[in-house]
């Protein structure tokens, strides 16, 4: 194979990126390389797959475990949170985290504490694990407050409580056909490809732009009898096709792993919904808010795209609680402008009229 052109590594983009501040200590560029490390430590036991036993339930002396969301904890949920803990809690930059997998904030012990908060959800997607298709390990940077970074106390919950929009930086590692680091610091999104020959993140996609309009979405459509008449209205214009209201048609995409579906949104456009439905009344939603919805969301504006619960940005919300769930839809910018319209209306009277949902195109 011929040699290309030497390419930017993570850590020359992350220089570069600083130069912005010239007071910036390189500590925060240190985190997001330790986060880097750890997903390429996933991306290895991913790979591995099976080879490696890597497949199934985590099962220790308390039988199987499931975390706080109640669902069963896989092998590889359980080895990405503590790779992720392992690789970033020694360097002194970090006052706390906060994980899927862990109820509580974890406590940086017996170590140098520093100015930032970590939280993350290891492996997104985790019902594709066994199945070899595409999962994700997605991560968020805050500042912790003021009083935290004076006096070194123990992080509490209520310091992750911090709306999207005050993220310092936001990215995910795709483990896919090759693996990729997603980032934002703030100014625009960059994509990485892993060499597996180097083993660094490579610049190949920089300053991803999302296009405005998309004529492809992505939705769990089981969960059609559930929606809210704005959702529904939306996908049956969409399946509507040339011959309604949108005039043009669209395709469908799930992928049932909203890391992947945010990278493709990211590559070539779309929207993704999981919106707020009454399948479950005691959850506002699928997705959670500090650890999904946000640094999606922040890369999806960095992107030009839009994150919004349906009823407002989704970075605007302020967080009540570690493990939130909210309605979310995101991607291109105009569709989902089009989908809080939806919701925004007065919802004309066949929408209150449960004969409507026999007109529904996703007749149950
Ligand atoms: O974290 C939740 C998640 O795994 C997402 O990655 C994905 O979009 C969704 O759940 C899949 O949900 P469902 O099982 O309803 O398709």
């Amino acid at each position: 194979m011929p040699f290309s052109s030497p390419r930017t590594t993570l850590t020359q983009y992350l220089i570069e990126q600083r130069r912005r501040y010239p007071h910036a200590s390189g500590r925060f560029n240190n985190l997001i390389l330790d986060v880097a490390l750890a997903c390429k430590a996933v991306a290895r036991a991913v790979a591995q797959g099976r080879l490696a036993d890597m497949h199934g339930l985590h099962v220790d002396s308390e039988g199987v475990r499931v975390n706080v969301q109640g669902e069963t904890q896989q092998k590889l949920d359980v080895y990405a949170n503590q790779t992720m803990i392992e690789m970033t809690e020694n360097s002194g930059h970090l006052a706390g985290m906060a994980s899927e997998e862990m109820p509580e904030p974890w406590q940086i012990i017996d170590r140098p504490r520093g100015k930032h908060l970590l939280v993350f959800d290891p492996l997104d997607g985790s019902s594709n694990i066994d199945v070899n298709m595409t999962v994700g390990s997605i991560f968020s940077v805050l500042r912790a407050p003021e009083d935290v970074i004076g006096s070194g106390r123990d992080v509490k919950a209520e310091d992750f409580f911090q709306p999207g929009s005050s993220q310092l930086a936001a990215g995910y590692a795709l483990y896919g056909p090759s693996t990729m680091f997603v980032l934002s610091v703030g100014h625009g999104v960059a994509g990485f490809t892993l060499d597996p020959n180097l083993g660094e993140f490579m610049l190949t996609h920089p300053d991803i732009q999302i296009p405005p309009d998309t004529q492809e979405f992505a939705i769990n459509a089981s969960n059609s009898r559930f929606w809210e008449p704005p959702v529904k209205r939306y996908v049956d214009e969409c399946l509507a096709g040339k011959t309604g209201p949108r005039g043009k048609d669209f395709n469908m995409r799930w992928i049932a792993s909203m890391v992947a579906e945010a990278h493709r949104i990211l590559m070539r456009g779309g929207v993704f919904m999981y919106p707020r439905d009454t399948k479950d009344p005691a959850k506002a939603g699928r997705l959670r808010l500090l650890y999904e919805a946000n640094p999606i969301g922040f890369l999806m504006e960095q992107a030009g795209g839009r994150a919004s619960t349906g009823h407002q940005g989704a970075l605007q919300l302020q967080p009540q609680d570690l493990h939130q769930r909210i309605g979310l839809v995101f991607g291109s910018r105009n569709e989902v402008e089009r989908i809080e319209r939806y919701h925004a209306e007065p919802q004309p009277l066949q929408w209150h009229n449960p004969l409507f949902v026999e007109r529904s195109l996703f007749i149950d």
